[in-house]
């Protein structure tokens, strides 16, 4: 059996927690660890020669050293859970000396950018209506309220409604920002995963029940066809290949529409393993090159979850800045 080295970043958060433990039931890989900050809890679910403190995802020594660690430890495959480490990384691609589990440079600037993002999926699936924060924009025939929202956001920061041409025109003359048709219904959540030829292995639709300080506690998976399509649909758009994560919210129209792609592993892998879809898995054997199913089937199930502690030696936490 050939054993391949994987480095996972983010051990500190959700993602980096799920796609560990995932990884972690495979006896063909060795699991690296790595975060910037040594409190991070996944680094101790590895044994502690393979945990690793690295740079900032944006210290401008982070690529660097992300190189360095990948020869000395003889790293495979880097599986990066952190947002701000993906376009980096993904810049530098072939100096990396392993193979990186993310999007091409140009899906994630794309994705990155909710503008670029909107027109990418135009005419491919239902987008809501969008313009960027200018004269022009506000002058278009919004139906009130309309969503203001940054182009490069995230955690809904800076996301708002307004409720009248005058608030909007007032606003206007910011194109780091834009105006959204407002999506009143539910939201979903859709993990995705395509192949190497950019089809769409497995789309896994949740519905987020319970949400704590951004991070979904409760949910389930659900089986409708519109929502996986739509999910694929977007994802291809944005030429995305590997793991995303889509979202989506239904029109007054009764349709659903694109939110936004995040091109990375959600926090809420662990109910899209669970309901059959190892994405993790299926990710790094991408990344290796190795021949996937061409799709994945997945069940409807349910989670709710809670905090789990680890308790160490006070000398086995490592020091970090
Ligand atoms: N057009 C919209 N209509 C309704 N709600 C929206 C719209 N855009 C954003 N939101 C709300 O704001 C949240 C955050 O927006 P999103 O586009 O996901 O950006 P981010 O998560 O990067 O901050 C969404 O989950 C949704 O609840
Ligand atoms: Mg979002």
């Amino acid at each position: 059996m050939t054993v391949s080295r994987v480095l996972v970043t983010g051990a500190g958060g959700p993602a980096g927690v799920a796609v560990i433990r995932s990884l972690l039931k495979r006896d063909d890989l060795e699991v690296f660890a790595a975060d910037m900050d040594g409190w991070a809890s996944a680094l101790y679910l590895v044994p502690a020669e393979r945990r690793r403190i690295i740079p900032a995802g944006l210290a401008p020594e982070f690529v660097d050293a992300i190189i360095a660690l990948v020869a000395e430890d003889a790293i495979d495959v880097i599986v990066s859970t952190v947002d701000a480490e993906l376009p980096g990384l993904a810049d530098r691609r072939a100096e990396l000396g392993a193979e990186l589990a993310a999007p091409s440079a140009e899906a994630l600037h794309t994705t990155l950018d909710k503008w670029l993002l909107m027109q990418a999926v135009e005419g491919k699936a239902r987008i809501p209506h969008t313009e960027l924060l200018t004269q022009e924009g506000a002058e278009y025939d919004w139906v009130f309220p309309v969503i203001v929202k940054p182009r490069s956001g995230a955690g809904s920061r800076g996301v708002h409604l307004v409720h009248t041409r005058a608030e909007l025109e007032a606003a206007a003359g910011d194109t780091s920002q834009i105006i959204q048709e407002n999506l009143p219904g539910d939201e979903f959540s859709v993990d995705v995963i395509l192949g190497a030829d950019g089809h769409v292995i497995s789309a896994v639709p949740r519905l987020r029940a319970r949400v704590d300080s951004g991070v979904a506690v409760a949910g389930r998976t659900v089986h409708r066809a519109e929502l996986e399509d739509t999910a694929a649909a977007c994802a291809i758009a944005a030429g995305l290949v590997g793991v995303a994560n889509v979202q989506l919210r239904y029109a007054t129209d009764g349709t659903p529409a694109l939110l936004e792609i995040n091109p990375r592993f959600s926090g809420s892998m662990p109910l899209t393993v669970a309901a059959g879809v190892d994405m993790p898995s299926l990710a790094v054997d991408l990344a290796l090159g190795r021949e996937l199913p061409h799709t994945v089937p997945f069940q409807e199930i349910a989670v709710t979850r809670f905090l789990e502690d680890i308790f160490l030696p006070v000398d086995e936490i490592i020091a970090s800045s």
